[in-house]
């Protein structure tokens, strides 16, 4: 094992990256941003510059920070805002992660104007269960994406006019690409060149392992390859047994690999990221919703791809409507959690010692009129600069309504979380510090003894979707000490409240103890004048 240190300059500047200028934040200048690639087991320090004007923090989404509760990147929960013109150093471990990851801004909703990354953590060649199974890989990260920044999209939203209806993106991209169409540019004043497209060149008769992340603040896309079929091979850092399929959902802060085998007839085909717009709260009317790459065979020739989606005739042209494929259109869900299991089996989780329901609602506050999400009539507001981490973490009683606690005492107890979801849309939920399984997801209620569950050999990951009108029940075992955060991954919903936290542990935790530089940051508090949104 290495211990592996990468520098981070975090500046704000702009960027076309469908062909539409806007203000962006981003890592080293890049976007997507530098990709952190490590071996299982080597230690990971990140030295972050902050030479914005605002402060910031970094999440290791899907990185169960064992031992390294304090870096998780939360402000409010476990650690303070890098105030501007500071450094932080994050440092982390991964001897118990494996799989395809990515980091972003956990402060307010930076992410969403540029600082995302991929994370890789290789398992080495001894341990690889698929090593045989692929030649190459790639990295593929998808997102929906806005020509405004989140200012005043946020503006907007968190006002009463908005009636809680979340921006709708603009564009989408893959690997930071995409054209869009400039004249649908609205407002129609923001600057628009002809953007292009990711290009991915391929041998013929390969297999490559395609690692997919969805980086997006809200759209859940339908990925797929024309003429081609994916073998799934990994969700969510999780190996499991291989299947077929022509396409594939991805919902926000999910992870797939795919293997792709290059057998077809030597040309150009499209990689299709369709969003789903049935996922989204309303419809937007400037966005063309299939984002498209080229994937060049050698020998395939020069021109564009002329190869045929399954669910859209002919190649997609300016101005088409854009049929996408019904299903997904119908039901915008998680690909069948039946069918999925994991290649190293783990029994289900039990018995379960605690099992809470968590129920997530809309509405409009009395007397600001400002629509917020809740989960259990709780509308998550805590303070950045007063981390849970840092608080007496005993008793609960302690915390404020607001930061929604719910504190686990007991170790390798078995949570389980029945997240309820009687709203018309979805919502992918993410846990922090786990990799949880997931044994029952779908239309309707879930009932207690009546609901089939995924029992055997569950499926593990770290973020599912709650379908509309819909349920997913969740459990994970309480052996990593930490103040972990469950929260919905439409980064517009964690602003308006959809979040709560569990202290794991809280005598290892306080055991454990703060590094100083952690402790130090929440020293100062929020620079002078600056206000939270
Ligand atoms: Cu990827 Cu708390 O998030």
């Amino acid at each position: 094992p290495r211990n592996r240190i990468f520098f981070w300059k975090v500046t704000s500047t702009t960027l076309a990256p469908d062909g539409v200028t806007r203000p962006v934040i981003l890592v080293n200048e890049k976007y997507p941003g530098p990709r952190i690639e490590v071996n299982r087991g080597d230690s990971v320090t990140v030295v972050v510059e902050n030479a914005l004007d605002v402060p910031t923090s970094f999440h290791w989404h899907g990185l169960t920070m064992r031992d390294d509760p304090w870096y998780d990147g939360v402000p409010g929960m476990n650690q303070c805002p890098i105030p501007p013109g500071t450094n932080f150093t994050y440092a982390f471990g991964t001897d118990n992660v494996v799989g395809t990851h990515w980091w972003h801004a956990h402060f307010e909703n930076q992410y969403i104007d540029g600082l995302v990354g991929a994370i890789i953590i290789q398992d080495p060649p001894e341990t690889n269960p698929f090593r045989l199974a692929y030649d190459e890989e790639r990295t593929i990260v998808i997102s929906d994406w806005y020509h405004l920044p989140t200012g005043p999209l946020l503006a907007h939203y968190l006002s009463p006019e908005s009636q809680g209806i979340e921006p709708v993106p603009n564009s989408g991209l893959i690997n930071g690409k995409n054209i869009f169409d400039c004249s649908k540019v609205q407002p129609a004043n923001l600057e628009c060149n002809p953007g292009e497209r990711s290009v991915f060149h391929f041998l013929p008769n390969r297999r490559y392992r395609l690692r997919l992340i969805n980086s997006g603040a809200a759209a859940a896309f339908l990925f797929s390859i024309d003429e081609h079929k994916l073998q799934v091979i990994e969700v969510d850092g999780t190996d499991i047994n291989p299947i077929l399929v022509d396409s594939l959902p991805i919902n926000t802060g999910q992870r797939y690999s795919v293997i792709l085998t290059t057998n077809q007839e030597p040309k150009n085909y499209w990689m299709r990221a369709e969003m789903g717009m049935a996922c989204l709260p309303n419809t937007p009317t400037n966005l063309d919703p299939i984002v498209l790459a080229e994937i060049r065979y050698q020998g395939g020739g020069k021109g564009e791809p002329t190869s045929v989606g399954r669910f859209q005739p002919g190649t997609p042209k300016k101005g088409d409507p854009a049929p996408i494929n019904p299903a997904f259109e119908a039901a915008c869900l998680d690909p069948d959690l039946y069918s999925l299991h994991p290649l190293q089996p783990q029994p289900l989780l039990e018995p379960i010692s605690k099992s809470i329901r968590v129920q997530i609602t809309f509405k409009a506050d009395p007397v600001d009129n400002i629509t917020r999400g809740y989960l259990n009539d709780i509308t998550y507001a805590g303070n950045a600069w007063r981390p849970t981490i840092l608080q007496n973490l005993d008793p609960v009683e302690t915390f404020e309504i607001a930061q929604h606690v719910m504190k686990i005492d007991k170790r390798d107890s078995i949570v389980q979380i029945i997240l309820e979801n009687p709203h018309g849309g979805e919502h992918p939920f993410h846990l922090h510090g786990h990799t949880f399984q997931v044994i029952a997801q779908g239309q309707g209620v879930y009932e207690e003894g009546k609901t089939e569950l995924n029992a055997i050999n569950p499926l593990r990951r770290d973020t599912a979707t709650i379908p509309r009108h819909g349920f997913a029940v969740i459990r994970f075992k309480a052996d990593n000490p930490g103040v972990w955060s469950l929260h919905c991954h439409i980064e517009w919903h964690v602003t308006t409240g959809l979040v709560m936290q569990f202290v794991e542990l809280p005598d290892e935790l306080r055991a454990l103890g703060l590094p100083k530089q952690s402790a130090k940051l929440c020293e100062a508090g929020p620079p002078k004048g600056f206000k939270a949104h």
